[in-house]
């Protein structure tokens, strides 16, 4: 990386390829999923030896249970994996937070995430946040939904409702995001941190997820370097 570096401190990736990087090769798009979670894994190793402090990773959305089942469930067991896994690997300093509903979960898999919600990571790095089930819309109507109730029970009046009263409710419990790294080509948001990106850089790169490797995300590091954030200064 080039000398002058400015660190984000919280990064999001929509991890976006995944099923055109399958197709490239013949293969089922699950295929393509199990390379986008290896990615993931090194991606978050790579954060925590950068010292990130948060990574925020698009996982599944709120709109992807309308894929067929096969691929919904392919992406689960996927998870299911991982947390097993991470199991094995305590004290790698990255604790691991999910964001979204988690009620519509089995039960063996809320108990996964619970336990590595909960896991002795040794002193924490980096938290890698996994947006499951999650849609930034979704988060805010929670909020919302949160606020509403704290007045009928008479604990919030209307002037307490503020952006920070808000953000205070949202699942994610990051500082807001300074980076958005969209590979594949595609340049939206897809409901990804609708809320938390107010002031976010986006950096768009046209390489497949499956494909991302740790210099990608050293160029979008740099390149979130040269950015001039003026957070609506002059
Ligand atoms: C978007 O690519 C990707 C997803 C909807 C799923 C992402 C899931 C993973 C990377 C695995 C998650 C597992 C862990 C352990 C975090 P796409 O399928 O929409 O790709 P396409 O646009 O090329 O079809």
């Amino acid at each position: 990386m080039t000398d002058k570096i400015i660190l984000p401190e919280h990064v999001g990736i929509i991890m976006d390829g995944n099923g055109r990087w399958a197709k490239k090769r013949g293969l089922p798009r699950n295929a393509g999923h199990k390379k986008g979670a290896e990615v993931f894994e090194k991606t978050s190793r790579h954060c925590r030896d950068l010292g990130i402090k948060y990574l925020t990773v698009y996982a599944f959305s709120t709109e992807n249970w309308k894929r067929p089942k096969e691929e919904v469930d392919g992406v689960m067991n996927l998870m299911r994996s991982y947390l097993k896994s991470m199991k094995k690997a305590a004290n790698e300093h990255i604790a691991v937070r999910f964001i979204g509903d988690k009620t519509p979960f089995d039960d063996d898999l809320k108990a996964l995430m619970d336990e590595a919600e909960n896991a002795d990571v040794g002193e924490v790095i980096t938290t890698v946040q996994i947006a499951l089930n999650y849609g930034g819309r979704d988060e805010i109507v929670h909020a919302v939904k949160d606020i509403a109730k704290d007045i009928k029970e008479g604990k919030l009046s209307l002037d307490d409702i503020t952006e920070d009263s808000i953000s205070e409710r949202l699942y994610s419990e990051t500082p807001e995001a300074d980076l958005i790294i969209r590979p594949s080509g595609e340049e939206r948001l897809s409901n990804f941190l609708l809320w938390e990106s107010a002031y976010s850089e986006f950096v768009f790169m046209d390489v497949l997820w499956p494909d991302f490797t740790n210099e990608d995300f050293d160029k979008a590091i740099e390149e979130y370097s040269r950015r001039n954030r003026r957070f609506g200064g002059i």
